[in-house]
C-alpha cells in the first residue's frame, strides 16, 4: 500500500504543501500520497489518530495545530521540545507518534541559500509568538554576535529571550529598545497579514543587510517594501516553506530532495 502523508490545518485548502511534496516525490521516485486535511478545531488528536489508522505514516502540521500536535506526541525531538511546537509527525512501526519541528532549520537553510552569513551577525527578530520561538534555537546555534527579540508586548520578548539565554547572546524587549545597525532583520510577527508595520527606526540596517519576512505573498510584504526602501536586500519566506518541507520529507523517507527547482516552480505559480 502507498504510504500516506498529509498536512493538517484549518483552514488548509490554500496550503502549498501538497504541491511541494508531490514534486519531491516525483523527483526522488518515492511512492507516496500527500493530501491536505482540515482537522476540527476541537479534536486535532482524533484527526491524527484516524489518519494513522487509515495508512497515514506522517503529517505536517500548520496553523492552528502546532501546539496541539506537540501535546499528543509519545516522543519529541529536542528541537521540538525547545520550540514548544511540532510541525512534523511520524508514526513509528511500534505505533508510537514522534514529533519534530523543521521550521527553524528550514529558515536557516533558506538564509544560507541566500548567502546570509549568520556567524558573527547582529540579528534582530521581530515578534515573540510561536513562529519566533520555533526559529531561535537554530539561529543561536549559528553563533551570531547578538540576537535581539523585539515585540509589541515587550514582556513576551523578554520572557522568550530568557528561555533561550543558555544557548547564546540573546536579549528581548519592546520596539523602543531597538537600535541598529543589524545585519539581518527577520519579521516573525503576523503584522504583515494586516498590512501593518512595527514601529522601527529608519537607520535599522547595516551596509549589506538582509531583511527576511517569514511570510510570503505574490507581492512583497509591507515590511519588505519598507526594508528595500532603506537599502536592505529583501527576502520573503517562500524558501523557508520549501526548506522546512524538504526537512520533513527527509525525516519520513530518508532522502533529501533538491529544493531549488521546486521553489522556482512555486514562485512562478504565485
Ligand atoms: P505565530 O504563531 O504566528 O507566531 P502568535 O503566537 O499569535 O502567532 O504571535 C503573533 C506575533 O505577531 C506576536 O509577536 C504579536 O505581538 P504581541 O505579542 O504583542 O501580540 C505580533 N503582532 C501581531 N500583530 C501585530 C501588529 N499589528 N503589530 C506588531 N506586532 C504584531
Amino acid at each position: 500500500m502507498t504510504d500516506r502523508y498529509c498536512v493538517f490545518g484549518n483552514p488548509v485548502s490554500h496550503s502549498k504543501s501538497p504541491a511541494i511534496h508531490a514534486a519531491f516525490a516525483e523527483q526522488t521516485s518515492e511512492d507516496i500520497e500527500y493530501s491536505a486535511i482540515a482537522a476540527p478545531l476541537d479534536d486535532f488528536a482524533g484527526a491524527w489518530r484516524s489518519f494513522a489508522a487509515d495508512g497515514g505514516r506522517g503529517a505536517n502540521v500548520t496553523v492552528p495545530f502546532k501546539e496541539a500536535a506537540f501535546r499528543l506526541c509519545d516522543t519529541l525531538s529536542q528541537r521540538a521540545q525547545r520550540a514548544g511546537a511540532v510541525n512534523t509527525l511520524l508514526l513509528g512501526d511500534d505505533g508510537q507518534t514522534r514529533g519534530d519541528t523543521t521550521d527553524g532549520i528550514g529558515l536557516v537553510r533558506d538564509l544560507e541559500r541566500h548567502g546570509v552569513v549568520l556567524a558573527g551577525a547582529r540579528i534582530l527578530v521581530l515578534g515573540a509568538g510561536g513562529a519566533v520561538r520555533g526559529v531561535l534555537e537554530p539561529l543561536l546555534a549559528a553563533h551570531p554576535a547578538s540576537l535581539l527579540v523585539a515585540n509589541r508586548t515587550a514582556e513576551k520578548a523578554a520572557t522568550l529571550a530568557a528561555d533561550f539565554r543558555d544557548l547564546g547572546p540573546i536579549r528581548g524587549g519592546g520596539f523602543d529598545a531597538v537600535a541598529g545597525p543589524f545585519d539581518l532583520v527577520i519579521n516573525g510577527t503576523s503584522a504583515s497579514l494586516a498590512g501593518d508595520l512595527p514601529p522601527l527606526p529608519d537607520d535599522l540596517f547595516a551596509a549589506g543587510a538582509t531583511a527576511y519576512d517569514m511570510m510570503y505573498a505574490a507581492e512583497p510584504t509591507v515590511f519588505l517594501r519598507w526594508a528595500a526602501a532603506r537599502g536592505a536586500r529583501a527576502v520573503d519566506g517562500l524558501g523557508m516553506l520549501v526548506e522546512q518541507a524538504a526537512e520533513s520529507f527527509l525525516l519520513w523517507r530518508g532522502r533529501r530532495p533538491d529544493t531549488g527547482p521546486v521553489l522556482e516552480a512555486l514562485r512562478r505559480s504565485l
